[in-house]
């Protein structure tokens, strides 16, 4: 890696790619005969009709498996040659173990480390520099990042403001050597003074578990949006600018541009102001709504089933949320 910008690394790539996602779609209207919103709301606002809603016996691994053995049937290996589990996650199985030990040991990877990652919904971003530099540093051969997500369990069904927002799915992608120059460009943030505004409250140990904390609703997702929205909107922009810039590209040179599925509003704006045209930019929010570490494999997955995004294409992918943590990544698409 010696000799290239910060952010830049050579010699991996995506080898495979596989997704799951529940069978129940909870649409707008659903939740309208329960909550005090609309379709017309929910819709305007924020761009989603519907989301995936995992079983009550579902968990983020079970989704996270399901997803790794498509990705691992797509790929040339089996799992008991992976070196790593990355799995990244707001709503893991539990606090401790890590679910990536869950899902390695269910898949049969043997002789993988593994390990989570929690990095907001930026953690599928954070998972694949990762499992990139321990690929291009030739220290493994074979990383599978997962981001997995079953957010329906993490959030307050009585609060209108964050419950429309999110859905459940799991995406995994595998990170393998290649020696045909594909570069990655990562520009990886961080702002934790405005940890406040996207957070769990309970549960851990600044707050650990009691009555109140059960009954005040504090062991779900807590959310200042508007906060949340204008802080989106600049660090994206800029955090796509600086990858591009690292790696001599312009927004021509893009071909698909995926951010994290947060809001339609947020995605065309940070759109707008980098130049990007319609059909550059990929969004699938209107019928998965935020699934935060699992939205941007699940876009990937579309996108490449559906054509829009082909072998040899310059791909953009960005994410941002609680820590606050953004995340940009340059790559060309090798599947
Ligand atoms: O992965 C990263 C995590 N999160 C995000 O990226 C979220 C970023 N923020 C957002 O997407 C937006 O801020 C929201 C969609 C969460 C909210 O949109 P907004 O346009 O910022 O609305 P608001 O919070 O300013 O609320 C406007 C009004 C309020 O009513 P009043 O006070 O004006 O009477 C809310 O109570 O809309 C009301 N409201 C709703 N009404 C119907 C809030 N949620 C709903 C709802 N249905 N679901």
């Amino acid at each position: 890696m010696i000799g290239l910008k910060r952010g830049l690394v050579k010699g991996a790539r995506i080898s495979a790619l596989g997704v799951h996602v529940p069978e129940r779609v909870l649409t707008n209207d659903d939740i309208a005969q329960f909550l005090d919103t609309s379709d017309e709301w929910i819709t305007t606002r924020t761009g989603i009709r519907e989301r995936r809603i995992a079983r009550v016996d579902e968990a983020a691994s079970d989704l996270a498996v399901a997803a790794a053995e498509r990705c691992l049937a797509a790929s040339d290996i089996e799992a008991c040659d992976l070196d790593l589990v990355i799995v990244t996650t707001i709503s893991p199985d539990h606090l401790m173990p890590a679910t990536a030990s869950i899902v390695a040991d269910r898949l049969g990877a043997r002789r993988a480390g593994a390990f989570d990652v929690q990095a907001g919904c930026t953690g599928f971003v954070y998972g694949l520099a990762i499992a990139t530099a321990f690929v291009a540093a030739s220290i493994y051969e074979h990383v599978l990042v997962l981001g997995a997500e079953v957010l329906s369990k993490m959030v307050d069904w009585e609060d209108r403001g964050t419950c429309v927002l999110f859905g459940d799915g799991a995406g995994a992608v595998l990170v393998q050597p290649t020696d045909n120059g594909s570069i990655f460009s990562f520009d990886l943030g961080n702002d934790g003074s405005g940890a406040q505004y996207l957070s769990v409250p309970a549960g851990g140990s600044r707050l650990p578990a009691t009555y109140a904390t059960v009954r005040d609703h504090d062991h779900a997702m807590h959310m200042v949006g508007s906060e949340v929205f204008k802080f989106a909107t600049r660090t994206v922009t800029e955090s796509c600018e600086k990858v591009l810039d690292d790696a001599g590209l312009t927004v021509e040179d893009v071909d698909l541009f995926v951010p994290h599925q947060a809001n339609i509003r947020i995605i065309e704006s940070a759109a707008r102001r980098l130049g990007f045209t319609d059909g550059q930019v990929f969004s699938n929010l209107d019928r998965y709504g935020n699934t935060s570490c699992a939205s941007i494999p699940l876009c990937l997955h579309e996108a490449s089933e559906n054509g829009r995004l082909k072998k040899g294409d310059m791909l953009l992918m960005a994410g941002f949320g609680a820590g606050l943590t953004w995340g940009s990544c340059l790559t060309k698409w090798e599947l």
